[in-house]
């Protein structure tokens, strides 16, 4: 029978494996209009952890006792729709499970990649694709010439932002990651200058990176990065707010910035965004990502788990750093 991970409690501070559970799940005949789908890849993504709070927020919060979910890609095994057969490829959102039901709606037809594995999907021409191009062009509003700092600059997200900055003509690229081997990456995929934050305080580390200041912000950990960075940002610099994981884990509320006031004095815009809101900006960042990796101009990587089995802990160890690129689960 097919297998499927199940919220088994919810956290209170760090997800431990306890919280879920492998369980068989059904094989449902289908109805019309729905198609069966053998799951190749799997995502986990930081947003995870908020919905397995029980908290109201821009998407519901997992349910106890049912399957996790996430986006997915996979093979049609069987299908009652005219719109998908057998064999089809499709981008879907039930992952964390071996076999998803759906309707043939919910599922994006995909088609296969020359020299990119299916799970590129979930990565380089998805979600974190979407969240880096979007945050910095719309968002952030970068121009050429802008000074950038990247956080979780070796993540999914953060490799694809600061690699975009340089392709949109920023001058300047900063990243900042939790390791100094991701420092070595960051500056082979063409980052101006990186920094360990774990080395020493992450605001000494930027303005030395940055001693000009910086432009734009895409900031995906909050806390001492986003207070270092309003600190190093130039007069009517622009902040992409992506997201805050340095909070994620926090049992209790961390206190904020306690430079706020810099955004006034300094005429900052901050900018919090939902990459559902935006999903009008695919076709032009699959047009440009496609073309930049094309002509060798873009690097990705993907740190891959191999088996359903290990896809909680895949999801813990995202959170604790673990990965370069996108973590991907392999069905
Ligand atoms: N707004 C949106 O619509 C949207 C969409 C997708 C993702 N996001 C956000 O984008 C960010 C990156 O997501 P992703 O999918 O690309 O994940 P990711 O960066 O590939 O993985 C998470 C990374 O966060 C870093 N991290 C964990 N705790 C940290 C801390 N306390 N301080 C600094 N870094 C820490 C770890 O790297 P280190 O080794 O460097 O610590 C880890 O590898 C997340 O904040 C996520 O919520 C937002």
């Amino acid at each position: 029978m097919p297998r499927q991970i199940v919220l088994a409690s919810r956290p209170s501070g760090w997800p431990t494996a306890a919280n879920f559970a492998l369980t068989e799940a059904s094989r449902p005949d289908l109805a019309n209009g729905e198609v069966r789908v053998r799951n190749l890849f799997m995502s986990v993504d930081p947003y995870m952890r908020g919905r397995m709070n029980d908290v109201k927020s821009y998407l519901p919060p997992f349910r106890l006792g049912e399957p996790l979910e996430g986006g997915a890609v996979g093979a049609v095994i069987e299908s009652r729709s005219p719109d998908l057969a057998e064999g089809d490829l499709v981008l879907h959102m039930l992952g964390w499970r071996d076999e998803a039901v759906l309707p043939a709606v919910h599922a994006r037809k995909v088609a296969a990649l020359e020299g990119l594995s299916p799970s590129a999907y979930l990565g380089v021409l998805g979600v974190p694709a979407l969240t880096a191009y979007v945050g910095l062009l719309d968002i952030a509003a970068l121009k050429a010439g802008d000074v950038v700092f990247v956080s979780g600059a070796a993540g999914a997200v953060g490799s694809m932002a600061g690699q975009i900055a340089k392709l949109k003509g920023a001058t300047r690229v900063i990243g900042s990651a939790g390791s100094d081997e991701k420092v070595r990456w960051l500056h082979e995929i063409g980052f101006d200058a990186a920094f360990n934050y774990r080395a020493g305080p992450v605001l000494a580390q930027l303005r030395e990176a940055a001693p000009g200041g910086i432009d734009v912000y895409f900031d995906n950990v909050g806390a001492d990065h986003l207070d270092a960075a309003l600190v190093a940002l130039n007069t009517h610099g622009r902040v992409a707010m992506s997201g805050a994981i340095a909070n994620y884990n926090a049992a209790e509320p961390l206190p904020g910035p306690a430079n706020l006031g810099l955004v006034i004095t300094k005429r900052l815009t901050l900018r919090g965004f939902i990459i559902i809101d935006h999903q009008d900006r695919l076709p032009a960042m699959i047009a440009d990502v496609s073309g930049w990796l094309r002509e060798g101009k873009l690097a990705h990587t993907e740190t891959v788990v191999d088996g359903l089995d290990q896809a909680p802990d895949a999801f813990i160890n995202l959170l604790r750093g673990a990965n370069t690129g996108k973590m991907i689960v392999r069905l």
